[in-house]
């Protein structure tokens, strides 16, 4: 196999979709060691990334301080990450106050973007909660971190939640690297009407479940998407309770197909490197589709009754092809090559059988599980 090309969204791992609040910096190690280990680093997984409460009070300067969960401070951490070749990322808002109540940057923000040059940063996830939303506020936000970031001499990734509404990506596509699509990911596939289980951490919220994703609009965000500005659809749940084998696949896969960031969110402490999540956060040859150097946005082929088709062009004239199963039992699909724009293909590859098929035939018929997808790539003839 080729090596995978890292012309893609970031990938690495954010803290919050396990971890929450109580993040440490003893943890975010015991995390870096673990991802250096079980073969993350190695796959591509580089940004480790603080996300809310890392920030303590500002000294009487109006300098950012860490707070008692990180009490070696952000600098050693970068410290510690880029020497094994990784990156560290970093939260804020443009608010007074975070999402979870802590100190954010508003009337800092060069000071701020400065202190995480200094420190070493690498990237910023600079969340909203309260700031501007409008076009033109929201726009005028992003302007000024860039302004900054471009003035700290130091370059960092923007990634940016400015909500999930169609007047972001025109002008996001343009400032900042990353743009948050909607609200946040919960580890489930249906959403908390839908769901199931009331132990769902989707319920009391109003996050939304993988399934959710498969019917939402998504298709506004696609021609704003190319190298170096990409839709964020949040961090991946592969690997958190709520989500089956499948279930999990689908969500990988599609994360995939978007050309999205791929943040894990689960805790690779636990990776062995043959477990479940092993095999989907490591299966190299989606993560290639994914850091695919042409970056498109899969758009919809299709949707039969919640049998759905995407497709992605790639590199060198192939597609990356999904076949999404959202009903709730097994169901053979099809696809035709004519889908894909061709009449006959030279090669078919099953990205999660790790196996070639025979190209011949009119297209590809095979049993999908529920909620499961068929991922392939294909070489047109
Ligand atoms: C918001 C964001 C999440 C996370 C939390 C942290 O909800 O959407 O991704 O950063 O804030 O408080």
């Amino acid at each position: 196999a080729s090596p995978v090309s890292r012309a893609g969204p970031p990938m690495g791992f954010n803290h919050y979709n396990h971890f929450g609040n109580t993040i440490n910096e003893g943890i975010v190690r015991e995390i870096v060691d673990a991802m250096v280990r079980n073969g993350m680093r190695e796959a591509g997984y580089v940004y480790v990334n603080i996300d809310d409460s890392w920030q303590g009070e500002r000294d009487a300067n109006g300098n950012i301080r860490t707070n008692s969960q990180f009490p070696s401070g952000i600098a050693a951490l970068a410290d510690y990450v880029h020497k094994r070749g990784m990156k560290l990322g970093i939260y804020t808002t443009p608010t007074a106050k975070t999402c979870a109540g802590r100190t954010g940057s508003e009337g800092h923000e060069k000071q701020d973007v400065q202190a995480f040059a200094n420190w070493g940063v690498d990237y910023i996830k600079l969340d909203w909660c309260g700031a501007d939303y409008s076009p033109d506020g929201a726009a005028a936000i992003a302007r000024k971190w860039k302004e900054a970031i471009a003035a700290s001499g130091r370059p960092m990734v923007l990634s940016i939640n400015a909500g999930g509404t169609l007047h972001v990506p025109p002008w996001a596509s343009e400032i900042v690297n990353l743009w948050r699509t909607g609200d946040d990911i919960c580890s489930s596939w249906y959403n908390q009407t839908r769901d199931p289980d009331p132990a769902s951490s989707c319920r009391g919220k109003q996050p939304a479940g993988i399934r959710d994703y498969l019917f939402n609009n998504t298709a506004g965000n696609a021609p704003f998407v190319g190298p170096g500005h990409w839709a964020d659809p949040d961090m991946l749940e592969v690997g958190n309770k709520g989500l089956s084998f499948e279930e999990a696949k689908t969500h990988f896969s599609m994360w995939a197909m978007w050309s999205a960031p791929l943040l894990a969110g689960n805790d690779p402490r636990q990776m062995t490197g043959s477990d479940d999540a092993s095999r989907i956060l490591l299966n190299t040859e989606v993560i290639a589709v994914d850091q695919d150097p042409l970056s498109v946005m899969a758009t919809k082929v299709r949707d039969d009754g919640g049998l759905q088709i995407w497709r992605k062009p790639l590199a060198g004239g192939g597609q990356a092809v999904a076949l999404v199963n959202t009903r709730d039992e097994a169901t053979t699909m099809t696809l035709s090559w004519r889908d894909l724009g061709w009449t006959s293909v030279s090669a078919v590859r099953d990205l999660w059988r790790h196996a070639d098929l025979a190209p011949g035939g009119t297209g590809y018929t095979g049993s999908v599980p529920a909620h499961g997808t068929v991922m392939l790539r294909v070489a047109g003839s």
